[in-house]
């Protein structure tokens, strides 16, 4: 099978990750539990991602970042655990349904109030954003990168744009390693990451940073291996909020794929741009079908069948043509909505370095002849 479906998750890993992921299922103790030489090992590991994440995304230190099992939990703890009675949000039509229906609930409950700023040639305006602040306004809530078309919201435009008191809270679920990324420079308050993505660790992994201008609350309780004589949870991070055992593999695998992403970030960039382009390029010739993506550096490209329904095009790529893409509603409602895909979906291909393009010439020739049998 061809694997064009790295936005849902990454389908190849690096043989470093792999071999990470492979040894802590082999020799696993408990890190933070026990005192013995192999937890602390496992504890000396988790410690080390800690770490790399916090430099690695400019964070505001390796304390306050914290293991998730992935990007919607980092995003509930980052709006659950902040937002407090009477606060306003601004956030966007780009979300993913991990912003957007935690935001919902919360608003069906009485807690905040909320308002969407709408798209605005293919993007995220910063003054439509400012037009949408209150008094009550604590926070902006935007995505690094649409999870539908690989379009990249200007996050330093918009912090530009913000009252300072505001907070920014960036969903990186498809941004992180597809853009730099550095949240003390940019001013990104909260940032939530998927491990199993664009930096390579595998599913169960994620993580949320934050800054000192927030004091998340926890979502879940329960043993830390800290303070255990107590009843009340830890009050300082990250044990206060990492309830329950870690995914010890899954955080090694974060460790080695992120150190794997430093090492070939320059190259991973200007090949997924080149990818995009290049399936670009072919796909403007192809009439049957309409684009709603440009290249860029996450590898998304999106687009639709005038005629028929994009989860029909996905399958007939499956079944026919052995290549993995995703078609339909890619759980971001409100960007069909500005995009006036609800109706057909869209098609996502989404590129991982690892490809080829001889792989996009097959797919390519694969909607050709989709487009001639129609
Ligand atoms: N959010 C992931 C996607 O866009 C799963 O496919």
């Amino acid at each position: 099978m061809i694997y064009f479906d790295n936005a849902a998750t990454g389908g190849t890993k690096p043989d470093c990750v792999l071999d990470a992921v492979n040894s802590a299922i082999k020799v696993c103790a408990n890190p933070g539990r026990s005192g013995h030489k192999l937890a602390l090992s496992c504890a000396n590991i988790v410690q080390e991602c800690r770490n790399e994440l916090d430099a690695f995304f400019g964070g505001y230190g390796y304390d306050r970042c914290i293991f998730t099992k992935n990007c919607t939990e980092a995003l509930n703890i980052a709006l659950l655990g902040v937002l407090e009675t009477g606060d306003h949000v601004v956030t966007t039509c780009m979300e993913h349904n991990s912003v957007l229906r935690v935001l919902h609930e919360l608003q069906n409950r009485g807690i905040i109030t909320y308002d969407v700023c709408p798209l605005g040639n293919g993007g995220i305006d910063p003054c439509d954003i400012l037009a949408r602040i209150k008094n009550n306004t604590r926070a902006v809530v935007v995505t690094a990168c649409s999870n539908v078309t690989g379009r990249m919201p200007d996050l330093n435009a918009i912090k530009k744009a913000l009252p300072r008191q505001i907070l920014l809270i960036v969903d990186g679920a498809q941004g992180a390693g597809h853009l730099p990324i550095h949240m003390q420079k940019m001013g990104i308050d909260a940032l939530a990451i998927a491990g199993h993505k664009g930096v390579f660790g595998i599913q169960g992994s994620g993580a949320l940073l934050f800054s000192d201008r927030i004091e998340p609350k926890p979502l879940v309780f329960g043993g830390t291996g800290s303070m255990s004589i107590l009843l009340e949870t830890p009050d300082f991070y990250p044990d206060k909020l990492e309830a329950g055992t870690l995914a010890f593999p899954a955080i090694f695998s974060l460790l080695e794929g992120i150190r794997y992403l430093k090492r070939k970030q320059t190259e991973i960039f200007k090949k997924l741009h080149t990818l995009s382009e290049y399936f670009l390029g072919g796909l403007q010739y192809l009439n049957a079908y309409e684009i709603y993506s440009a290249h860029n550096t996450a590898g998304i490209v999106a687009f639709r069948h005038k005629k028929q329904e994009s989860e029909i095009i996905a399958s007939r790529l499956s079944d026919e043509f052995g290549i993995a893409v995703r078609g339909g509603l890619h759980c971001a409602p409100l960007m069909h909505e500005a995009l006036g895909t609800l109706d057909y979906g869209l098609v996502r291909v989404s590129f991982s370095h690892f490809n080829s393009f001889s792989e996009i010439d097959t797919l390519l020739n694969a909607l050709s002849a989709i487009e001639k049998q129609g």
